[in-house]
């Protein structure tokens, strides 16, 4: 991986595979052009690269000159073309070819081939390294192309981020930049809660609470939160289906989150393999399991000194407490195992000052 300014770029294609492209393009350049004196017309900065190694590989008499045409600010195309310099040649009538680094939606390219037709020059041909046929809007034939590519913003070989990069001999792409998604368990009393609240604000991220969706969208009455609760009301369970659409419906309203902790949610394999698919929709990925881990006691303990003021029912009996704990372990086993197979299970342990275990889990989530 590598750094540019801001941005970090990961290996997409090596200068051996490039080479072969441009030894592809030549080889067909070589017949095309064999006694026409053709003048290489190379789009600066990009192509510098390019056009030597064509121009190396081109066996019969040619000339070589550069334009310059820019459409890029950073990674965006600006889609206003720049006025063409450097064409000094009188090129009516020659055998010219155009030699770009990479033809993206084509503005720069359509400019260009309007400047030459205006200079008298109706035969030129056109050849890309690279070319995004996807996100290709013009009417001008991309006479020969070295690699098509995705839409995908690419640096090296004569391509740049704003200035830097043009020097490296393979091509690297942008690094998606990576969510941190959670799921998030405690036993009652670990301070789940607590903790979601702290690494909410920490990391920026946006907190999923399965309950809380559900009472907003019944309160609501959203079309979805009217379907669960008409399972609901028929004491029914509401269908996995309903409360992944749910919660999809949460994760688009925070379209540049920098990730989520889900919290209530998976609760079952099935439940899970819906999480990762709804992740995967979006790029992304569940990155880990986080589960408070406490003595049993020390729980007991706890949220039998909390019943004392809470006034809640479900603190107040031991009996209850500890079925309270059974069942939290008896669900958690399975997601356990299934997040440890992935090896995306990190147990931390949840007994100490709010901040020692907000210290605990941040050694986790910085790792991602
Ligand atoms: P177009 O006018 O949209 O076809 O864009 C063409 C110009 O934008 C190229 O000559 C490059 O200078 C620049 N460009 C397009 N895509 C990329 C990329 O992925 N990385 C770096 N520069 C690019
Ligand atoms: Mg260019």
């Amino acid at each position: 991986m590598i750094q540019l300014h801001d941005l970090q770029f990961v290996p997409f294609i090596d200068e051996d595979e490039i080479s072969i492209a441009i030894d592809e393009i030549s080889d067909r350049l070589n017949k095309d052009f064999k006694d026409k004196n053709p003048l290489f017309i190379g789009v600066l900065n990009g192509a510098f690269m390019f056009v030597s190694e064509v121009v190396k590989r081109f066996k019969y008499d040619c000339e070589v000159s550069f334009v310059k045409l820019s459409s890029y600010e950073g990674i965006e195309t600006t889609h206003k073309v720049n006025e063409l310099i450097g064409l000094e040649k009188d090129i009516s009538g020659r055998a010219v070819i155009v030699l770009e680094d990479i033809v993206d939606t084509g503005n720069t390219i359509e400019v260009l081939s309007n400047i030459l037709k205006d200079k008298g020059c109706n035969t030129f041909k056109i050849a890309t390294l690279f070319f995004k046929s996807e996100v290709y809007t013009k009417q001008n034939t991309i006479d020969y192309v070295g690699i098509d590519i995705p839409n995908k913003f690419i640096v090296g070989y004569g391509l740049d981020y704003n200035g830097l990069g043009r020097n490296l001999t393979d091509v690297y792409q942008l690094k998606s930049s990576k969510m941190t998604n959670l799921v998030l368990f405690g036993p009652p009393g670990a301070g789940k809660g607590t903790q979601a609240e702290v690494l909410k604000q920490k990391y920026d991220l946006v907190h999923i609470s399965t309950g809380d969706v559900f009472r907003y969208n019944i309160k609501n009455a959203t079309e979805l939160g009217t379907l669960a609760k008409s399972y609901i009301d028929k004491g029914q369970l509401v269908p996995d289906e309903v409360t992944i659409n749910m919660l999809n419906a949460e994760v688009d309203k925070n379209t540049d989150a920098k990730g989520f902790i889900f919290d209530g949610f998976p609760r079952t394999e099935a439940q899970a393999d819906s999480l990762a698919k709804l992740l995967e929709s979006k790029g992304s990925e569940v990155s880990a399991m986080v589960a408070l881990e406490v003595d049993d006691e020390v729980l007991v303990r706890r949220l039998l000194e909390r019943g004392k003021t809470s006034g809640r029912p479900d603190d107040a009996d031991e009996g209850v407490i500890r079925n309270r704990i059974k069942v939290y372990y008896d669900e958690t086993a399975i997601l356990k195992n299934y997040y440890q197979k992935q090896n995306k299970y990190f147990g931390v342990d949840g007994v100490g000052a709010v901040q020692e275990i907000t210290e605990r889990l941040s050694a986790v989530i910085d790792k991602f």
